[in-house]
């Protein structure tokens, strides 16, 4: 069965209100959007950050699910019951962070460490969880070592999971190493809720060979993959579907001036816009072949006129790689 739904992944201050509303504008809506994390806070419901990205005004005609990170039962409940009144149906937990000072904290991917208390955690939630609420959790495969998965797991198959979206690597692997297949082919078998598979499918080629591996999984959450190509879920969908390479670089150039457009309407100062959209180049430039020597130039540039220009310069000059050669960097 070929990939039926995608989902953009969650990413701290790259898959914002912002991004997700540029990017669906111009290349269509995704199937789902998840936050980047929020956490629940002990004197106020959300910063101002977390509360810009949920709110429904800025997140119209879009199927968004915001994502918690937490390892108390008690504030990921009050957190959901204000995501409810918002509108809410559905939540995530975040299960997967690898970062150290998450992880030294038991969350994230440090929740992982200790399958009872992530049990006791889930007991609770799901005790108090509004009925219409779906909850869904994104996880790593454990701390260390991939035979913790099976516990995990068998943890996650106690509960109602509305989605399993399975990172399968380990805390320790960071983003380093391969993501390790055989575990998430583990997952297949034997998980109670559906799954989804993130984790490094960069390029069209990759994904047929995911397809072709896993003929039974039809849900993919990308997110390197479409911050290095936002054009790739039109790829995806195929035949007729698909732009030239000419109008590839047209939208490429749109969906630049709307993240610009985006950012400036928040009010927060061009330097800050700037640093926003320049950050997105990490990735972005290895679509284009040939250009380091352009992609230099923007992120040299010291205002937003300066920028748009060296974008303008690096679509007309510069080819889109072709796919074979993508998602080397
Ligand atoms: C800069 C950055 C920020 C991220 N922020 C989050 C986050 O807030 N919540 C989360 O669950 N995962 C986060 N992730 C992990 C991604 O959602 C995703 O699992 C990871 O990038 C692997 O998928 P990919 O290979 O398609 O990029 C982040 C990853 C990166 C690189």
């Amino acid at each position: 069965m070929p990939i039926s739904r995608i989902y953009l992944a969650p990413m701290e201050g790259v898959t914002t209100f912002i991004y997700r509303n540029a990017h669906a504008a111009v290349y269509g809506p995704l199937d789902k959007y998840f936050t980047p994390f929020l956490e629940p806070h002990e004197k106020r419901s959300m910063k101002t950050k977390e509360r810009n990205e949920v709110l429904s005004q800025h997140n119209e005609g879009l199927y968004v699910v915001p994502q918690i990170l937490t390892n108390h039962a008690e504030g990921f409940l009050e957190l959901t019951e204000t995501l409810q009144e918002m509108g809410y149906q559905e939540i995530n937990l975040n299960l997967g962070c690898p970062s150290k000072t998450v992880v030294t904290r038991g969350k994230g991917a440090g929740f992982l460490a200790s399958p009872e208390e992530l049990e006791g955690f889930l007991d609770m939630v799901f005790k108090d969880l509004p009925g219409e609420m779906k909850l869904s959790v994104k996880t790593r495969i454990g701390m260390e070592a991939d035979e913790e998965f099976e516990k995990l797991l068998a943890v996650y198959n106690r509960y109602p999971l509305y989605e399993l979206i399975i990172h399968p690597r380990l805390q320790a692997d960071y983003y380093k190493n391969t993501p390790r297949k055989e575990v998430f082919r583990y997952a297949l078998e034997k998980s109670k809720a559906p799954l989804c598979y993130n984790g490094d499918l960069f390029t069209e080629k990759q994904i047929a060979e995911f397809e072709k591996e896993f003929p039974q999984e039809e849900c993919v959450m990308l997110g390197r993959g479409i911050i290095l190509n936002p054009g790739l879920p039109v790829t995806l969908r195929g035949g007729d579907l698909r732009w030239d390479e000419k109008t590839c670089r047209e939208k490429f150039r749109e969906f630049q001036q709307r993240l610009v457009d985006g950012y400036r309407a928040l009010d927060i100062g061009d330097r800050n816009v700037l640093y926003k959209v320049k950050e997105l180049w990490f990735y972005q430039s290895h679509l284009f072949e040939h250009a380091e020597k352009y992609s230099k130039k923007i992120k040299k540039a010291q205002n937003l006129e300066t920028y748009l220009e060296c974008v303008r310069e690096l679509t007309d000059c510069c080819r889109i790689a072709p796919p074979g050669s993508l998602g080397k960097g």
